[in-house]
């Protein structure tokens, strides 16, 4: 069960179309918190009940902003989404979990370059309920360090996104993967791989456009050939 209080604070809208939205997420359940902002489908700030802190995510040149007592907001909204979630089951008579397992992607942040630091992102899309477990490795080794997990961004179908990054220098042949836990899949978790591998021009692109412009001017001639043919007839 996961309780969801979802408000879109402010929208500014002209008279017909959506210019800007503002969002404002409260859920909870029995492990999962989290208090956040966002604008537009992205984080402005949330809170971290761990820390115990108001964290702003928005990069540097967006001015990031918070504001006193956003934490001390958040606790507050969390007691409440507690107590509305326990009123809501109790209401509907305890009705099933719904479950929607995830799938899972890795890509880097930026491109590959040997011996530059870069990110590993594993984004894990479509979950439901929210307790989710992320967890890296390094040539078969665990991984812990340098490894930071996202907020649950929740769609519009009621499912949820989240992301795990992982600051990592590529070297050749090093083989990372993500293995995502979730009581939605069938065996428990799934395991994504990721390479290193440095792009080399490949011929595929040139091959894949000869191909394709003989195709076409053979499409223009046989077409020409077949117009004069018919003009002819007449
Ligand atoms: C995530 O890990 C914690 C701690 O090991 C465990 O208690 C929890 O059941 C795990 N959750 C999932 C969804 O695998």
């Amino acid at each position: 069960m996961y309780g969801v209080l979802l408000m879109l604070a402010l929208i500014v809208s002209t008279e017909s179309q959506v210019v800007h939205r503002d969002s404002e997420f409260v859920g909870c359940s029995d492990t999962e918190e989290e208090f956040l902002f966002g604008f537009d489908g992205e984080e402005l700030f949330h809170s971290d009940f761990i820390r115990k802190e108001a964290v702003a995510t928005a990069p540097d040149f967006a001015d990031p902003l918070s504001f006193p007592g956003f934490y001390e907001l958040g606790v507050a909204n969390i007691e409440v989404c507690k107590q509305n979630l326990a009123l809501y089951i109790k209401a509907n008579k305890s009705p099933d979990e719904q479950l929607a397992p995830p799938d899972a992607s890795v890509y880097s942040k930026d491109d590959v370059v040997l011996g530059v630091q870069n990110t590993l992102i594993c984004l894990v899309t479509g979950l439901f309920p929210p307790a989710v477990n992320v967890s890296w490795t390094k040539n078969n080794q665990i991984v812990t360090e340098d490894v930071s997990l996202s907020q649950y961004r929740r769609k519009n179908d009621g499912t949820f996104n989240i992301f795990s990054s992982l600051k990592f220098t590529p070297a050749e042949g090093d083989i990372y993967s993500c293995t995502v836990y979730h009581k939605a899949l069938e065996s428990r978790f799934i395991t994504k791989t990721w390479d290193v591998d440095v792009a080399v021009p490949g011929v595929g692109p040139a091959v894949f456009c000869g191909v394709g412009l003989s195709l076409g001017l053979l499409g223009v001639a046989a077409g020409t050939f077949f117009l004069i043919k018919g003009n002819n007839c007449n």
